[in-house]
């Protein structure tokens, strides 16, 4: 039967899902898949928890929702609370939006509203970096540069906004330069840029602390964002942290950047926020300059009708509780550091994988071409896209995603399974990919 849905794609028909247990989910030929990649990093308890699962139906009992311009509610009001006590900083005010794009969006109007509010008017260009993802709609598309992505758009683009080089040390560290210096020299492209741009018109700076789906999975080097923070301090500019994929628990502390020992002045955190229980994004804003807003004009400039929406806040608590309650976060490290070795084991010598690298259970393999050299595979080989389709018909969901090694090619398979994955499954994890991967480059070859 012809499907009435714009899907992301319209050649194929996609299976039904029918059920998830745990971290598998089920369609309804029968067939089972092992969630290796939470979909795209979203699923961090897996499927059906549930104590998240009767938060929602107590809070729809209760009130599934009351427009934000006549009422708060006491989930939202809880879960601001939680994420304020446990985001590194002084942070006071969180904006409650729908998803990831949403809160990278509400992230750049909130910056330019409270430079606005501190008299700082002239700031309004955004410095971000190549081979980023930041979202979807218009605004966020012009901070993110996923080249592919941007193209059919470019003329509708931003023009106030500017990209450095990622940090990239696959690719980018020179054989004579330690981790340390390669950092360095990566965050100090960002003082040439505001020096270039005008540092008075220079709002934020903008990155994912840990690069997801555009790069393939990269931490940054030791002491980038250390430097980064000094250069954003030192002229006025502020630092905007996406951590839509990376946050939340997903590298082994709920924000990536307390690993980096910085403190942001926004932060954005979506995909784990809520599971995938409901579609929930957060905008944490440092002290600083919320109370800008707050004491200034007390107007929060960029609205959305599913603002603080009482039933996607309860989800969102009850999975936070569980995380915490359960202390998965010590779990997250502890199989992060096996589902590393199973791998590095498994493909550490692999001739088309390149790089293996990754935070928590948030991981990356880089394919090549040829290892030596580092030679990607050719675009239109379309290895990212074989990989994802071979791995789906053997069973496993993993996220493999293409042009993170210059914009234009490179491959990559993005892993990000639920924080309560067993060791066993971790083991059937590595088997189904270990095995999709010689199939689908055999086909190549
Ligand atoms: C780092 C990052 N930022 C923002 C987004 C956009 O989130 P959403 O797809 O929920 O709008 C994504 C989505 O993949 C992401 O990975």
């Amino acid at each position: 039967m012809t499907s009435h849905i714009l899907h992301r794609q319209t050649k194929k028909p996609l299976p039904t899902v029918d059920k998830g247990e745990g971290v598998y989910l089920f369609d309804t030929e029968g067939n089972r898949y092992l969630d290796g990649s939470g979909g795209a990093a979203v699923s961090c308890l897996g499927h059906g928890h549930p104590r998240v699962v009767q938060a929602i139906k107590e809070q729809v009992d209760r009130v599934a929702f009351a427009h934000t311009s006549f009422f708060t509610n006491k989930p939202a009001e809880e879960l601001a609370d939680f994420l304020c006590a446990r985001v590194p900083g002084d942070f006071g005010r969180v904006a409650l939006v729908a998803g990831g794009s949403e809160a990278m969006e509400a992230a750049l109007k909130i910056s330019r509203q409270a430079h606005i509010e501190r008299g700082d008017e002239k700031r309004t260009h955004f410095i971000a970096r190549r081979q980023s993802y930041h979202g979807a709609t218009l605004g966020v598309m012009s901070v993110g540069y996923h080249a592919q992505r941007r193209e059919p758009f470019r003329a509708m683009l931003s023009q106030n906004t500017s990209h450095i080089s990622p940090a990239y040390a696959y690719r980018h560290q020179e054989p004579d330069e330690s981790a340390e210096e390669y950092g360095l020299r990566a965050a100090r492209e960002l003082e040439d840029e505001i020096q270039r741009v005008g540092p008075q018109n220079v709002a934020a700076f903008v990155a994912e602390t840990v690069s997801g789906s555009s790069l393939g999975v990269v931490p940054p080097p030791p002491g980038y964002f250390r430097e980064i923070r000094r250069i954003c301090d030192e002229h006025g500019v502020m630092l905007i942290l996406d951590e839509v994929m990376s946050g939340m628990g997903r590298t082994g502390t709920l924000f990536a950047c307390e690993q980096d020992g910085i403190e942001p002045d926004i932060v954005a955190v979506a995909k784990g926020l809520g599971a995938g229980y409901q579609p929930i994004g957060a905008t944490l804003v440092a002290s600083k300059y919320a109370e800008a807003i707050v004491s200034g004009s007390g107007m929060l400039k960029h609205t959305h009708t599913y603002m603080a929406h009482p039933t996607a806040c309860a989800a969102a608590l009850a999975v936070q509780t569980v995380i915490e309650e359960d202390d998965l976060l010590p779990q997250v490290c502890a199989r992060g550091e096996t589902a590393m070795k199973l791998l590095r084991d498994r493909l550490g010598q692999h001739a088309h994988v390149g790089d293996i690298r990754g935070r928590g259970l948030f991981i990356g393999i880089e394919l090549v071409a040829d290892r030596e050299t580092k030679e990607p595979f050719e675009p239109d080989l379309n290895v990212a896209g074989r990989v994802k389709q071979t791995a789906f018909e053997n069973g496993l969901i993993c996220y493999p995603n293409a042009t993170n090694a210059d914009g234009v090619r490179g491959d990559h398979v993005l892993l990000a399974p639920p924080f309560i994955i067993s060791e066993d499954e971790l083991a059937e994890l590595t088997d189904k990919l270990a095995k999709s991967l010689d199939e689908a480059v055999s086909t190549v070859n």
